[in-house]
């Protein structure tokens, strides 16, 4: 169950695939992101200490991914480079709330929708992909995705009550569904 508030368009995976060395470049880097995201989670709440060995293996097994997207990228020839990212991640932030502790629970719930647009749009990939090492990628990292997606809504659950989680949840992923616009750009989530 991923809480989104929409779907995306089938049409996403032909796109991406016309654009597949590029979708993977935007996708090493969603993985260095997620990484990154984990880490200043953890530089800002240490008092926190539910949130520290959780997010600590969600960065690493993030890590893990930037590699695999890297080695993939090596195996089609492509070099890594800097990229201009979607305003999805940008605008979503947009909605966190400023204060404390109720920019916790936000930035806790975005991390999960973000996570859980990523499964459904590798999910979209790895049926699209013919048979070979790509799709078999895909196919094993959108399961990590949805367990960090479930994770981080399991983090909130442990700081502020499961009802007051719910119903923050169903509000931001409609702003997740209306921030989620169709960018000329061939982006994970564009
Ligand atoms: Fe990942
Ligand atoms: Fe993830």
């Amino acid at each position: 169950m991923l809480h989104l508030a929409s779907e995306t368009d089938p049409g996403w995976a032909d796109y991406a695939l016309a654009h597949l060395d590029e979708i993977l470049v935007d996708h090493a880097h969603c993985e260095k992101k997620a990484a990154s995201t984990a880490l200043n989670l953890m530089f800002r709440y240490p008092d926190r200490s539910e949130l520290l060995v959780p997010l600590s293996e969600l960065a690493r097994e993030e890590l893990e991914h930037f590699e695999q997207a890297l080695e993939r990228l090596r195996e089609r020839g492509v070099t890594f480079y800097r990229m201009t990212p979607s305003d999805y991640a940008g605008d979503l932030y947009r909605a966190i709330r400023k204060e404390e502790p109720l920019r916790l629970l936000d930035t806790l719930l975005v991390c999960s929708l973000i996570e859980a647009r990523s499964c459904e749009r590798m999910k979209l990939l790895s049926q699209a992909l013919p048979e070979g090492v790509l799709k078999d990628w895909y196919v094993g990292l959108l399961a990590s995705e949805a367990r960090h997606h479930v994770g981080y809504v399991t983090l909130a659950e442990h700081y502020f009550p499961r009802e007051q989680v719910k119903a923050r949840l169903v509000e931001l992923s409609e702003v997740e569904a209306s921030v989620l616009t169709s960018g000329a750009a061939p982006r994970m989530h564009a």
